[in-house]
């Protein structure tokens, strides 16, 4: 019989075209045109469960169902709660990428698909852990309870109600979320720390219709003019929110914590080359990129729809324009206060001539988290990454999102370990999205590394 280790490796075809097959399916859940798709790939991660004979359970919910599986064969030993998400962003610009979306294709080392990264290839190797496990030494070294979730993208509300209603059920002495990255090629990472979103869009009116821009320009409001007032009177040139009371609760980070951050290997104008692209890196002086991404809350706009967008040219003051913007919160800043303050902000610097409606997107939310390193968990996964990849983990911070991560520190209250195998240029939510194989493999290495350090510790 093989070994766990030796299954995986032998078993490594097989895991990457498992991937490839989920990886087919698009399941977009911000678009209700994917519902059936978003369906079919719930069903699949299912059906690859029971096909592992875990007891599966498709969980209804009024949005997308959640997939939870467990296997509870070792009794005393502790009990890790496993999650992801089956759910992908949209694909647009479609025409930028090089092979369509979901038409899974290798170049390189490089498997690319729109999910590859966020987040079928990473909480797929969990479940390809627990199969070389399984089929070889027929169990776990720990408990596993795993929950599967088909609506992180669009912010849904639904797996927070579950996780609230359910923390008994969901009882675990960890929690594994690997929907992070890691640091850099090589340098696997532990995300200590997640801003938190809040969202919104403003919809400004001016005049009752559309107007010629000649007989009324001069004297007819324009909602994207006040939109952009509106915007500069929210978030200043050098990244300062404009928004009184915005900073009252935050806190910076543990000097420990940020001092390591000053000995990651960070290469600034690489970073502005390669990941950026753009000819400088705007936000707050007196932070360094990594401070303002992982430790400083911003406001970003993400789109302006209305008014005259076709070919040519169309002479029109328009009557309606609107904004999506969201702002990504820190440490220990609350949602609800800052959509209050938003709100009140916004109402304020509102030019005369124009009406403002502020559609606040309840749900599309999460509060910042941070988690201590000081817990045998996060020192169990150190371990785990250190080994499978040859290279100690470092400790960051993901400017990005994962709502449920607070839900399960307050419900499931068990430490959380935020990691995961995608590179800084995986294209999370753009084109050409992608997921590097050979960090794919490790990372099913570090996950049974992570099985036996955790069967190994006192939690
Ligand atoms: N996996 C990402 C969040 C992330 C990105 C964590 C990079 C760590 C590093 C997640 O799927 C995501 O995109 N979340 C959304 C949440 C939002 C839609 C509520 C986000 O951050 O925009
Ligand atoms: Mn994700
Ligand atoms: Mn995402």
């Amino acid at each position: 019989m093989p070994t766990p280790v030796e299954f995986a490796g032998t078993h490594r075809k097989r895991f990457e075209s498992e991937l490839t097959d989920l990886l087919r399916i698009p399941s977009i859940s911000t678009l209700p045109d994917h519902r059936d798709d978003i369906r079919r790939a719930a069903h699949w991660v299912a059906e690859y469960l029971r096909s592992m004979d875990l007891p599966v359970e498709l969980i209804e919910t009024v949005g997308y169902p959640l997939v939870y599986a467990e296997w509870l064969g070792a009794p005393g030993a502790p009990t890790l709660l496993g999650y992801g998400h089956y759910d992908v962003q949209p694909v647009d610009p479609v025409n930028l990428w090089t092979s369509p979306p979901f038409q899974p294709a290798v170049r390189g080392s490089r498997l690319f698909a729109r999910g590859a990264a966020d987040d079928k290839g990473q909480f797929m190797t969990l479940i390809a852990a627990m199969r070389a496990y399984l089929q070889t030494a027929g169990r776990l070294p720990v408990n596993v309870k795993l929950l599967i979730e088909g609506e992180e993208e669009s912010g849904g509300a639904e797996i927070a109600a579950f996780v609230r209603s359910h923390a008994d059920r969901l009882r675990a002495d960890a929690c594994l979320v690997l929907d992070a990255g890691m640091f850099a090629p090589g340098i696997p990472a532990i995300t200590l720390g997640l801003r938190g979103i809040v969202t919104a869009e403003l919809e400004v009116t001016g005049a009752a219709r559309d107007l010629h821009s000649g007989t009324y320009g001069g004297v007819a409001p324009n909602p994207f003019q006040a939109l952009a007032e509106i915007i500069t009177g929210l978030k200043d040139k050098d990244g300062r929110i404009l928004i009184p009371g915005f900073y009252d609760r935050v806190v910076a980070p543990p000097a420990e914590e940020s001092e390591g951050w000053k000995r990651l290997p960070f290469d600034e104008a690489a970073f502005l080359r390669d990941e950026v692209g753009s000819t400088a890196l705007t936000g707050e002086p007196g932070h360094t990129p990594l401070e303002r991404m992982w430790a400083r809350p911003t406001l970003e706009v993400h789109g302006m729809p209305g008014g005259f967008t076709g070919a040519g040219s169309k002479t029109v003051i328009p009557s309606r324009a609107g904004a999506k913007l969201s702002m990504r919160l820190v440490a220990n800043q609350r949602p609800d206060e800052i959509m209050e303050a938003f709100a009140s902000r916004v109402r304020a610097i509102t030019p005369r001539g124009v009406r403002v409606e502020i559609k606040r997107r309840v749900g599309l939310g999460a509060p910042p988290v941070v988690i201590s390193p000081r817990s045998p968990v996060i020192t169990a996964a150190q371990r785990a990454l250190g080994e499978a990849f040859g290279r100690e983990a470092v400790f960051v911070r993901a400017g990005g999102s994962v709502p449920i991560v607070s839900d399960f520190a307050e419900r499931v209250r068990a430490p959380v370990i935020v990691t995961g195998w995608s590179l800084p240029d995986a294209q999370l939510h753009s084109p050409d999205e992608n997921l590097d194989l050979e960090h794919f493999h490790k990372g099913i290495g570090a996950v049974m590394r992570l099985f036996e350090h955790l069967a190994a510790t006192k939690t």
